[in-house]
């Protein structure tokens, strides 16, 4: 029969056998990621979400360069006891402006992505200039470069021009005031200015799901 030969030239052929189980198994992803690129609730940001500030997005590019993904998640699951630490779990509708977003799921350190409001400025400046001011058993690592460097102001208006290209609602006046919001500004001020809005858009009530 026929439909026997088919079956048998595939088991019999490595090559073959293991592009069919590619094709396969890319019907099941497909299913779950396409319908999401669609969904409104996966693209749209939430009520009152906005693209970063200026010294924000100049930190969260400082957050990325130094790596602080490595040791830090910024996504809350759908868990009570992650909930009970952190705050609300953690809505796709935040994170539409974070471009690449920062879920992850290494937790050396803890998640950030409700950090906003939790400490005064004063006390990000110390941690991230040494952990161990403030944290003594801490092992995060010390940043204090942080604190000498001053900010690139024409690569923010860069940064915007390609994020509104790219669809963040930026306007022309935004853009070109940015480079105001930057001046005498640290690595570090923008470094706070990021963490301090983390979570700011977060829903407030309830949030455990298990
Ligand atoms: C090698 C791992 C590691 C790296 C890299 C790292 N951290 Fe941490 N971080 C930790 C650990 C561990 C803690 C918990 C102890 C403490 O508070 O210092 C922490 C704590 C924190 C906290 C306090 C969180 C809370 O809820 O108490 C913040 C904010 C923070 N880190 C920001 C950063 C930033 C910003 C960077 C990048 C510049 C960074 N971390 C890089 C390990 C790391």
């Amino acid at each position: 029969m026929s439909g026997n030969n088919a079956h048998e030239k595939v088991e019999k052929n490595v090559g073959l056998m293991a592009i069919l189980i590619a094709v396969v198994v890319s019907f099941g992803g497909l299913a779950e990621i396409v319908p999401l690129m669609y969904q409104a609730e996966a693209i749209e940001p939430l009520p009152g979400v906005e693209p970063y500030r200026p010294l924000e997005l100049a930190g969260r590019d400082v957050y990325v360069r130094e790596g602080c993904y490595n040791c830090h998640s910024q996504m809350v699951r759908t868990l009570r006891f992650e909930s009970e630490r952190y705050g609300h779990y953690s809505l796709a509708g935040e994170s539409v402006y974070d471009r690449p977003f920062q879920w992850g799921s290494k937790r050396t350190g803890p998640d950030l992505a409700r950090v906003g409001g939790r400490y005064s400025d004063e006390w990000h400046r110390v941690h991230l200039t040494n952990p161990r001011d403030v944290v003594p058993e801490s092992n995060m690592p010390a940043y204090p470069w942080l604190a000498r460097r001053a900010l690139d102001r024409e690569q923010i208006v860069r940064r915007m021009r390609a994020l509104q290209r790219l669809g963040d609602p930026y306007t022309d006046e935004d853009i070109a005031s940015a480079p105001e919001a930057l001046v005498g500004k640290t690595e570090l001020d923008a470094m706070v200015a990021y963490l301090q809005g983390l979570g700011r858009h977060a829903p407030k009530e309830g949030g455990a799901t298990q």
